[in-house]
């Protein structure tokens, strides 16, 4: 059977030794172990752990209701929602969706994020955007006081509220958040809301496979329980003590690496489409990992767009990068370059292939000079782009970034230093209780 995710770490032969790849893979199989057995750091944050296999039926046909329930009428769904909260339902929205979305196939909702920045601008255009659409909203925050979020939400609601009538916007409006702590919690037991609950034990970063993935994703037309079942797969196979382990497998070759000076691990994509799952990585283990003054820092690069901007500096830039490929084995559509009886533009060598075939030699011609230039290259293999391998990989980066931070031994579920600009800005903006933050920054820059 064809595996889900594959790993090939071929290309970072020459950077590593054997033994120092076989004690990392003996540490991350120690940190396998402490991570399932739940004794290692910030270990009641592990509820994402099982969540696949576990998942309610009640919690899916919940969502399928409120799928029917707005496709009635509805076709503009607001996702408001930070960090954790955004970025795994945009990730998987952007993959799955047709690139032209929301020009193309009318008879899908279209879907849009708010919260995620503080913009004015933004959200000004984005009322402009409502303002000619029938609008519900989708409210996600775990703590239910996260500022960006709420401040939008107040501007949703409001225009909600005033546009459809306070009853009507009770049936717009579904809330995602703590069984029950925070304001937002308390928001939608007053208005009266649907609401989802986020398990206490399930971090923002890895809350992707819960209603606050889920929702957004399948009320964007996609089937949810396929991604369960993909991530419920690698569920078992992450669990397995083999060096064919994937998620062992890449947190001992990216420790080896880092423990070599490589300090900065790109993720590279070749197609538009898993842009944000680069973005939802690049919190997962840049928030996961990038504390007491440890962690790869992730980045990451499209190409072969960014082989135009950044290609350069990869190649004979710092020699502190790793490349990690997330490479799609098949594409889903089919485009063949046609053959030019002139043969002006000389491409005639190409005629009969796919572009894929093109996207592919790109690949492997990158992988090739920028090993061959000092930078050490994981493949991270799917088979294709659909619901079911996205969970697969979704599954695997979290398990991989719990392995993996605990082989740096710092706790993988908590994040102190996102606190500091909080307690800054609300200072600056006059936030009651933070008067004397407030003298101490005047003046300061
Ligand atoms: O991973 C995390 O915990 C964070 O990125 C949060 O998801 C993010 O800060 C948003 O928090 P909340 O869902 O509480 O609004």
């Amino acid at each position: 059977m064809e595996r889900t995710v594959n790993i090939d770490i071929k290309a970072t032969a020459g950077f590593v030794s054997d033994a120092d790849l076989s004690w990392y893979e003996s540490l991350a199989f120690k940190a396998l172990d402490i991570l399932e057995d739940g004794s290692g750091r910030g270990s009641d944050f592990l509820g994402w752990m099982d969540l696949p296999s576990k998942t309610d039926e009640s919690i899916i046909s919940n969502i399928e209701s409120i799928v029917k329930d707005w496709r009635r009428d509805i076709n503009l769904i607001v996702v408001t929602g930070i960090g954790g909260s955004y970025l795994g339902a945009k990730s998987a929205i952007d993959a799955l969706s047709h690139s032209f979305r929301n020009n193309i196939g009318k008879d899908l909702p279209q879907i849009v994020f708010a919260g995620q920045n503080l913009s004015e601008e933004y959200h000004a255009e984005l009322l402009d955007l409502m303002k000619e659409r029938s609008v519900a909203c989708v409210v996600v925050s775990k703590s239910g006081t996260t500022t960006e979020p709420a401040v939008a939400f107040r501007i949703i609601k409001s225009y909600i509220e005033e546009t459809y009538g306070r009853a009507e916007a009770v049936r717009r409006v579904v809330a995602v958040t703590d069984e029950s702590r925070g304001a937002l919690k308390g928001l939608a037991d007053k208005e009266g809301y649907r609401t989802f609950v986020i398990p206490d034990n399930v971090g923002g970063r890895f809350s992707v496979l819960t209603p606050v993935g889920l929702l957004p994703i399948a009320l964007a037309g996609f089937d949810i329980r396929a991604l369960i079942n993909g991530a419920a797969g690698m569920e078992q196979i992450c669990r397995e003590r083999s060096s064919d382990n994937p998620a062992v497998k890449y947190a001992a070759i990216r420790n080896a690496l880092y423990s070599k000076g490589k300090k900065i691990e790109l993720l590279v994509t070749y197609n538009p489409k898993l842009q944000y799952i680069a973005e939802w990585w690049k919190q997962l283990f840049g928030e996961s990992e990038g504390k007491e003054g440890l962690g790869l820092f992730p980045a990451s690069v499209n190409f072969t767009a960014d082989l135009h901007s950044m290609g350069q500096y990869i190649q004979q830039g710092e020699r502190t990068l790793i490349e990690t490929v997330v490479s799609v084995k098949r594409s889903n559509r089919s485009l063949e370059i046609p053959l030019d009886e002139e043969n002006s533009d000389g491409l005639n060598f190409l005629a009969g292939k796919s572009m894929d075939d093109c996207n592919k030699m790109a690949e492997l011609g990158t992988k090739i000079a920028h090993y061959d230039g000092g930078v050490p290259n994981i493949l991270i293999e799917i088979p294709s782009i659909n619901e079911f391998n996205l969970g697969a990989l979704y599954y695997f980066f979290e398990k991989a970034c719990g392995v993996s931070a605990y082989i740096l031994n710092v706790n993988p579920f908590d994040q102190p230093g996102v606190e500091e600009y909080k307690v800054n800005m609300f200072a600056l903006l006059g936030k009651p209780g933070f008067e004397s933050k407030a003298n101490e920054l005047k003046g300061r820059f």
